[in-house]
């Protein structure tokens, strides 16, 4: 079982092969943590690391308790999980255990995206009743283990059992108190453009934070952070994830109190928030996800990798090979007809290109970026014959079909601004604030939502669509609902987000074949929360080979590579301006859910079999890459960050692809090793390199894969000036039956 109770020691330990997750009911009813870290056997006792007699903080001179769902007022002046404003309008709340139970299943959460089980007996969830007979509240916490998982989900809900409403004003999804402060924090932060970016810097006493205020998860910061030893590595030393299925307003915060503890929170951003509580309603939080790793980052990264991907992410597409697509956008941005899409798809069929994505542009009167948002009819004038003629021209040539839809916003200049100006959001004496020429639709009524699937359901419905590319090109101003009181608006940014699942769950149900991939002007709701309905999501708009290594390296620390769309685009780039080989753009993208962004109209014949090359590889080795164990080798968050290595293991461990990059050529240097991981070492692999004229060009060697982890793989020594910056190399590694090698004929 991998939930046990003692009732003698009072204490709760969820359990797996990985993990123990250990809490126990204090002698006042309150509830402590006391454990999370590598597995301990069941029946094992952690009385020990709890206070024997407690009756609250009164007289504990400054101690550091370790608690599990913390609140404010009797003596924790540490940050709170809970904060709930009671009639009388007092916020102390003390919270002690009821009761509790023990299920055999993971039950989902009510109107949000949650992980899910598939097979019996995979996961077992814990829900402890805390009750406060003065604030007339019910909490109850839900803790559920996985089989062979080394994490944890938590999620809580908030009853009101009283006569009179109560605001919620702060309700994380999880707290955690760990029992020294000796740990960095790594976060992932940037912009547009530069998303995800790896940061890490000693936790410090008092609070540090990462955040959202923009109503979408933002490309500014992830809702993610890991506390790490200051010695982990990737593949040594502890490591705690916290993550957050959460695509709103969220917080990410640790607080390090005088006596050197640290307390991690994680939920829905209490900024700008509060909730109505009626008597007899609930509120649920979102779900975080906690990973424990005594094993490095990557093992972190892995559990959410695979996770993400298999428990998480759901619908037909979720295990299935994603198509290589060409996006037309940066092709022809808004000019286009039918005649040029079709030119561009079937210059794209002729590739090997599997699915052809019809970006902004198709709808309304659009012809730049200052209207139509809201219409979505086709322009006949670029389309006369419908999405339907155009779909079905592009399935006779062989490929699937795709749109891009941007379902949240509302343009000035649009039929539906006419009819519903009110739908915006915005404050009635206050104007609008504009951007990139819209504002946002009011997700938060139910009304909208219904209207947009109608619209949406119609033209899915029009036409063989199979990819939907769902985009989110801005943040919300002036935060407010005409649907709600004055009194409620605190709940605008959350009922915001529940509006989009809403649709997001109707549609992905409506039309079970289709493949969503979120986007939000690139990458600025990546998250597990979009996870859940869209198995892969735009990366970033910068499609430049050398910022995506930064981009995707930093994304994989909570990331699988299914989720990741990586394109090749032309160069000059049209986001850095900067010249990069075509050979780089592809081996850049490999390491994600590929496809091109530009016009193979106007390719030369020599790029056209390039392209075409790069399209049979990817086939070759999607399973690998999609699917496959994810390691990254070298960093390019550290050192002069002139390269970076990364490298996925196919499950069998028979192949695996190995990404090496130099930003900027080092003239007259010679080789080096670089370290796998992840092989089987008992085999021995066929050692290629992609592509297959690669200068200089390089023999195909056997070597053994306890050689390739131990000793490392060669990467050339680079004395030709032809090569230039950006260099990349693919090593693919092939198992091969018989010994071709003693290891020792590399270098
Ligand atoms: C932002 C997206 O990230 C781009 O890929 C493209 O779809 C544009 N929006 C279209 O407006």
């Amino acid at each position: 079982m991998p939930i046990t109770w003692s009732a003698e020691s009072q204490d709760f330990h969820l359990h797996n092969e990985c993990i123990s997750y250990a809490i126990r009911v204090l002698d006042n009813g309150w509830l402590g943590h006391l454990y999370f870290g590598t597995a301990v056997r069941a029946g094992r006792s952690f009385a020990h690391l709890a206070p024997g007699e407690f009756a609250g903080f009164a007289n504990r001179v400054g101690d550091p308790l370790a608690l599990e769902f913390p609140t404010g007022g009797s003596g924790d002046y540490r940050i709170p999980a809970l904060a709930v404003e009671q009639a009388d309008g007092s916020g102390v709340l003390d919270l002690r255990y009821k009761s509790h139970r023990i299920m055999a299943s993971k039950p989902s959460i009510p109107g949000l995206p949650s992980a899910y089980t598939e097979v019996g007996g995979e996961a077992e969830t814990l829900e402890i009743l805390l009750v406060d007979p003065v604030a007339d509240l019910e909490v109850r916490l839900l803790y559920s283990i996985f089989r062979d998982r080394p994490l944890v989900t938590r999620s809580a809900r908030v009853t009101n059992v009283g006569k009179s409403a109560a605001i919620v004003r702060c309700a994380m999804s999880a707290s955690i108190d760990v029992p020294d402060s000796d740990w960095q924090l790594i976060t992932l932060n940037g912009d547009w453009a530069r998303e995800r970016h790896v940061d890490r810097r000693d936790l410090r006493p008092g609070h540090q934070s990462v955040s959202s205020l923009r109503g979408a998860s933002s490309s500014q910061h992830n809702p993610f952070m890991a506390l790490v030893r200051p010695s982990t590595t990737e593949e040594a030393g502890e490591a705690i994830g916290l993550s957050l299925a959460y695509s709103g307003n969220f917080a990410a915060e640790v607080e390090v109190e005088p006596f050197g503890t640290a307390r991690a929170r994680i939920g829905i951003n209490p900024d700008g928030f509060s909730w109505i509580l009626e008597p007899g309603a609930s509120f649920h939080t979102p779900e975080a996800i906690l990973v424990y790793s005594g094993t490095g980052l990557g093992d972190m990264s892995q559990a959410y990798h695979s996770f993400f991907r298999e428990r998480v992410a759901r619908g037909s597409w979720r295990d299935k090979p994603r198509p290589i697509l060409l996006n037309n956008w940066e092709a022809t941005y808004f000019d286009f007809d039918e005649a040029r899409l079709l030119e561009i798809a079937s210059s794209a069929r002729e590739l090997g290109i599997e699915l052809f994505v019809l970006d902004d542009g198709w709808f309304g009167q659009r012809d730049d970026d200052t209207t139509s948002l809201g219409d979505w009819t086709v322009n006949r004038s670029k389309l006369p014959g419908g999405l339907e003629s155009l779909a079905r021209k592009v399935e006779d040539l062989g490929m699937r079909f795709g749109i891009w839809i941007e379902p949240e916003m509302i343009s000035r200049a649009s039929a539906l601004f006419e009819a519903h100006a009110d739908w915006a959001v915005g404050i009635p004496a206050r104007p609008r604030t504009e951007h990139r020429n819209q504002y946002v639709l009011d997700m938060s009524r139910p009304e909208v939502v219904d209207h947009l699937f109608g619209v949406l359901s119609s033209v899915l419905g029009s036409a063989p669509i199979s990819y939907v590319k769902w985009d989110m090109n801005r943040n919300i101003t002036e935060p407010f609902t005409a649907s709600l009181p004055a009194w409620r608006q605190g709940e605008f940014m959350h009922r915001y987000i529940l509006g989009v699942y809403d649709l997001y769950d109707r549609l992905t149900k409506a039309f079970p074949g289709i493949l969503f991939e979120s986007c939000a002007g690139g990458g600025a709701r990546f998250d597990p929360g979009m996870l859940a309905y869209a198995p892969q999501t735009w990366t970033s708009d910068n499609t430049d080979a050398v910022d995506r290594l930064k981009i995707q390296y930093g994304t994989t620390l909570a990331y699988p590579l299914s989720s990741m769309g990586a394109h090749v685009s032309a160069v000059p780039n049209h986001q850095s301006g900067r010249m990069t080989p075509l050979s780089t753009r592809a081996a850049v993208a490999f390491f994600g859910v590929f496809g091109y962004e530009l016009d193979p109209t106007i390719l030369s014949e020599k790029e056209r079999s390039s392209l075409a090359e790069q399209v049979a590889f990817y086939k070759k080795w999607r399973q690998v890459i999609q699917y496959g164990r994810f390691h990254r080798l070298l960093s390019p968050f550290e050192g002069d960050g002139n390269e970076t290595a990364w490298m996925t293991v196919g499950d069998d461990r028979r192949t695996a692809l190995v990404g090496f990059y130099e930003v900027l050529n080092r003239v007259n240097i010679g080789p080096r090793r670089l370290r796998l991981r992840g092989l089987d070492p008992a085999a021995l692999y066929g050692v290629s390199v992609w592509p297959a004229d690669a200068e200089p060009s390089v023999p195909t060697v056997t070597v053994g894969g306890d050689v390739l982890m131990a000793a490392g793989l060669v990467i050339e020594a680079r004395r030709t000036s032809s090569l230039g910056d950006s260099l990349s190399r693919v090593y693919v590694l092939e198992r091969v039956e018989s010994a071709g090698s003693n290891g020792a004929d590399q270098a």
